[in-house]
């Protein structure tokens, strides 16, 4: 009886497990015998070779509510958050785990009507003043105007590599999934499965790339009116506050830093290995460049006198 039961957990666990890609749980569950130490035994052997890479799905047990006073909030165990802004404050969460490298989706429903003025973000950065940064903002705009996808890449503290664009659909009305990957040959960033940006590891002709600081995740709702808006031309109308914006269905994959190397071995995802897009996924990514790009540093060449920075020549796609 005891041996059944052990071997049926044992059997979820080592389903559980090879969905996350251990190497060794495939094999391990054929080589199974009848025999509840040699099962311990694995088991134990399981736990000390997999805990690297982590599945997080839950902001009560990921997220640290780090600012806003009570603004931010946790709902339907840990499934949902609430992110508020007021006169006074805005408010944010920070991941208590660092990953090093990492496949993050989150479905975030933006403010109703009148978001002029504020900022919702959805971002991983490392800590420090060198930071390194892969950040998703949305600039919010007057009942029936567009929200602005601002994304930009920061590397050991320097940025200026923003993109923007208009969305193919209301963000507003109902929940979107945005979706960052970052792997040690690319980042990417989707929005409901369709890839919005891209940018590579072009470090072999000279351009940085974040592989070296781990970062945590971040979410937040607060104030910019000096610049979000039209470039500040229009100031948050507080008669309208609080804003919220809703989180849900946050799932994180990834490795946890200081275990990286035994655990980037052990991925065998595709988010994990992929080195660029397929085909089908670029025609995506050049659809959403043609319709809905509103800016792109390399197209600035006002901004870059000297020259547009290098990895704009190397990521055109073709
Ligand atoms: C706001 O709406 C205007 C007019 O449609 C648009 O040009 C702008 O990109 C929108 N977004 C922001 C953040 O200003
Ligand atoms: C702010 O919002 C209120 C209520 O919707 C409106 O009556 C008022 O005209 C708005 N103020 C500005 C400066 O647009």
């Amino acid at each position: 009886m005891l041996f059944f039961f052990l071997h049926s957990v044992l059997y979820k666990w080592l389903n559980i497990r090879s969905s996350s890609n251990c190497r060794n749980s495939k094999r391990v569950s054929m080589s199974t015998s009848p025999n509840t130490t040699v099962i311990l035994y694995l088991i134990s052997l399981i736990i000390l070779s997999c805990t690297k890479f982590v599945i997080a799905t839950n902001f009560y047990r990921d997220f640290n509510i780090w600012w806003g006073n009570g603004r931010g909030s946790i709902h339907d165990n840990g499934k949902l958050l609430m992110l508020s802004l007021d006169e006074y404050s805005g408010s944010g969460i920070q991941s208590y785990r660092e990953y090093l490298f990492s496949k993050i989706d989150m479905q975030i429903k933006l403010i109703q009507g009148n978001s002029a003025g504020t900022v919702t973000t959805f971002y991983l950065a490392s800590e420090g003043d060198n930071r390194d940064e892969i950040d998703i903002e949305f600039l919010g705009n007057l009942s029936g105007n567009p929200y602005t996808l601002h994304t930009n890449m920061y590397i050991k503290g320097s940025g200026s590599r923003e993109q923007q664009i208009h969305l193919w659909f209301d963000p507003t009305t109902s929940f979107h999934t945005y979706t960052i990957i970052w792997n040690p040959f690319m980042i990417v960033i989707y929005v409901d499965g369709t890839p919005i940006r891209v940018f590579k590891n072009w470090e072999s002709r000279g351009v940085p790339y974040m592989k070296e600081l781990p970062m945590r995740i971040y979410a937040s709702l607060w104030n910019a009116d000096q610049w979000a808006t039209r470039g500040g031309a229009i100031k948050t109308n507080w008669t309208e506050a609080p804003f919220r914006t809703w989180f849900r269905n946050y799932k994180a994959r990834g490795c946890l830093w200081k275990n990286e190397e035994s655990c980037s071995k052990a991925i065998k995802h595709d988010w994990y290995k992929q080195k660029q897009l397929d085909l089908r996924n670029l025609e995506m990514l050049k659809w959403v460049q043609r319709n809905y790009m509103i800016y792109n540093y390399c197209n600035d060449f006002n901004r870059f006198p000297h020259g547009l920075p290098p990895e704009c020549s190397l990521d055109t796609p073709t």
